[in-house]
């Protein structure tokens, strides 16, 4: 009887050895996948097996922030697979630029009257009724709303004018949720759509010196997060993409403390534009809940952000400001 239990004992004994050893394993292999990765697991396993951004040929596709930086490489890419554009920012000549590039590129599937420039600012929401309308007038409707337009900001916490947090919230919280509640009615009422949003990963975490940018990104996630679970009910999808570093026209057109442009590219060491566009528009096609795009060391924070929130604080509180002012200068 007692060898009986003894070797039953030995057997399960070895059993969690083996578990133990494999789950160590496995756990190694998803470190070492996510330092090569520039985004979270799922998303690279989707852009290796998954569908493709081909798959969104022929939707109509709506790219706000589409006259530079991300949104303009969305433009470019959906214009390759064939999906009809409007294309929303300030600068309609800037605009005309992205459109006459895509009609320019050999690989653009997309003929010029279903490329739509419809200058828009996203922060003065009581025009985004009529916008709205003139596009379901010209398309009849829209399946993929795409939020990229967007703005940050650089500055010591005490410093920043109230002027600038307004700012901040009104174009990347306010805007964006103005813009959508337009557009969603017309996608509740074909039971079918897609929302999705350029957050960031500072929506994730906290780094210093971007308070106010930060919080606004914090806010989109919560908000479109809820959106998502209310949505659901209406076959309507709400993707949340959040890029690390980019490069774009972003840096330099950041907000100082006192409302004027940072003016400059302080950390070159950014994802593509091109990639950035890519990897979003993989998200998209697979129809995805959150996608985070980013490079390392980064990525790793985020991650250990998920899972040792605390651990992750303790460590930012001691080196988030330094990391800031190493990587984008002492603004
Ligand atoms: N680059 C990064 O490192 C990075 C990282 C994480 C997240 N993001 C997010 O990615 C998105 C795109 O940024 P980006 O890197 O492509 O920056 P970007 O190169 O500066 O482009 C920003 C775009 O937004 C448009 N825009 C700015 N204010 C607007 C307004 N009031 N109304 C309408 N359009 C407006 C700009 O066009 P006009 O000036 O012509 O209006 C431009 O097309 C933003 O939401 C940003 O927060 C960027």
């Amino acid at each position: 009887m007692f060898c009986c239990i003894w070797s039953l004992f030995g057997g399960l004994w070895s059993l969690f050895q083996v578990a133990t050893v494999l789950v160590l394993l496995l756990t190694i292999l998803c470190v070492a996948i996510i330092i090569r990765s520039d985004a979270d697991i799922l998303t690279i396993l989707y852009e290796r097996l998954g569908n493709k951004p081909e798959s969104l040929a022929g939707k109509v596709v709506w790219v706000t922030g589409a006259s530079a930086g991300i949104g303009e490489y969305l433009v470019y890419q959906l214009t390759q697979i064939g999906c009809k554009v409007i294309i929303s920012a300030r600068r309609e000549e800037q605009l005309q630029k992205v459109k006459d590039a895509c009609l320019a590129s050999a690989k653009c599937q997309t003929k010029a009257d279903d490329i739509c420039i419809l200058p828009l600012d996203v922060s003065q929401c009581d025009t985004h009724k009529d916008a709205v309308q003139t596009v379901i007038d010209k398309f009849g409707h829209i399946d993929i709303l795409l939020n990229n337009a967007g703005r940050g900001m650089r500055g010591k916490w005490w410093e920043i004018d109230m002027k600038v947090d307004k700012d901040m919230w009104e174009l990347n919280v306010l805007g964006t949720v103005s813009l959508t509640r337009n557009v969603l009615p017309h996608m509740m009422k074909r039971r079918q759509g897609h929302v999705a949003v350029i957050s960031s990963t500072v929506g994730l975490v906290a780094p210093a010196r971007c308070s106010a940018y930060s919080g606004a990104k914090h806010a989109v996630q919560g908000y479109f997060g809820n959106l998502r679970h209310e949505m659901f009910e209406y076959g309507i999808d709400v993707t949340l993409i959040c890029p690390g570093p980019v490069h774009s026209e972003f840096q330099a057109s950041q907000l100082t403390h006192d409302g004027n442009k940072v003016g400059r590219v302080t950390n070159p060491n950014r994802m593509s534009t091109e990639r950035c566009a890519f990897l979003s528009l993989v998200a998209i096609a697979n129809r995805m809940y959150e996608s985070w795009v980013s490079t390392n060391p980064l990525l790793i924070i985020i991650y250990t952000s998920r899972y040792l929130p605390n651990l992750t604080e303790w460590f930012l509180t001691r080196r988030a400001v330094k990391i800031m002012v190493e990587r984008e200068g002492d603004c």
